[in-house]
């Protein structure tokens, strides 16, 4: 079975200040089979792991493809390792349209985040031109192929699926729309990645809340979420802790 995983982006929010409240009540998550995972702005990373309670890990938002070195405004999968992060998300959508981060580049990242000991998720998914067009499959699977890795060979990588479409939007991927897009994306990965990564874990993002999680947990055949907006307010993230544990 992959594992199950619930991870807070909160992207570039949120004052400091209520850090520690934050981490507080997401601790409280009662034990599950589910991971859960605070990915806080990068200045808030090694207080969020030394405010640690329960099952919660700390991961980074994104990590630079180089070790060190004259990167002005990179920080490397090194330095957050060492401040305490154990998962770096990868190729978020925001950073491959808003700060044009190519395939090349996420492969890189993804391939240095593994040396370095961290677990990527890789974020791929298609915008609203692509899907009405009926062409996320394909394009799904060319994100996926574009990973070209040799690091895939020894280590776990999550998948998230983040339709751009749905991503700050309001607008959720149904669970039957969820079910059959990861289905491709699971059958592009057992194409294009090594075999160990068949089973791996397949999570969905995009204006999930505690209202919808239900139907994505039910028929969604996914393995966690990857949550924006809903994850500011500790008490509704941790409603979506529930809602995956009750399903
Ligand atoms: P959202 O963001 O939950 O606010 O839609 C998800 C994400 O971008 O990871």
């Amino acid at each position: 079975m992959p594992k199950r995983y619930l991870i807070a982006n909160w992207k570039m929010n949120l004052p400091p200040e209520g850090l520690e409240t934050y981490m507080r009540v997401v601790g409280t998550a009662p034990v599950a089979d589910i991971l859960m995972v605070v990915a806080p702005p990068f200045p808030y990373i090694a207080a969020a792991h030394g405010l640690r309670h329960g099952h919660v890990a700390v991961g980074a938002q994104n990590c630079a493809d180089q070790p060190s070195g004259a990167f002005t405004g990179e920080v490397s999968p090194g330095m957050l390792r060492g401040l305490g992060a154990i998962y770096a998300v990868v190729g978020h959508s925001e950073r491959r349209t808003v700060y044009g981060e190519s395939d090349a580049l996420i492969s890189r990242k993804l391939a240095l985040a593994i040396a370095t000991g961290l677990t990527p998720v890789l974020c791929i998914g298609e915008d609203l031109k692509v899907r009405e067009a009926g062409h996320a499959a394909r394009f799904l699977a060319d994100q996926v192929k574009a990973v070209t890795s040799p690091a895939l060979e020894s280590a776990d990588v999550i998948v998230a699926y983040e339709p751009i479409w749905a991503i700050g939007t309001g607008r959720n991927a149904s669970g039957a729309m969820c079910a059959e897009t990861t289905a491709e994306i699971r059958d592009a990965i057992g194409r294009f990645w090594p075999a160990r990564h068949a089973g791996g874990s397949l999570l969905y993002g995009g204006s999930v809340t505690p209202d919808n999680v239900a139907d994505l947990v039910s028929n969604g055949h996914i393995d966690g979420f990857l949550v924006g907006g809903a994850s500011l307010d500790s008490a509704r993230f941790l409603a979506i802790h529930r809602a995956m544990t009750a399903g």
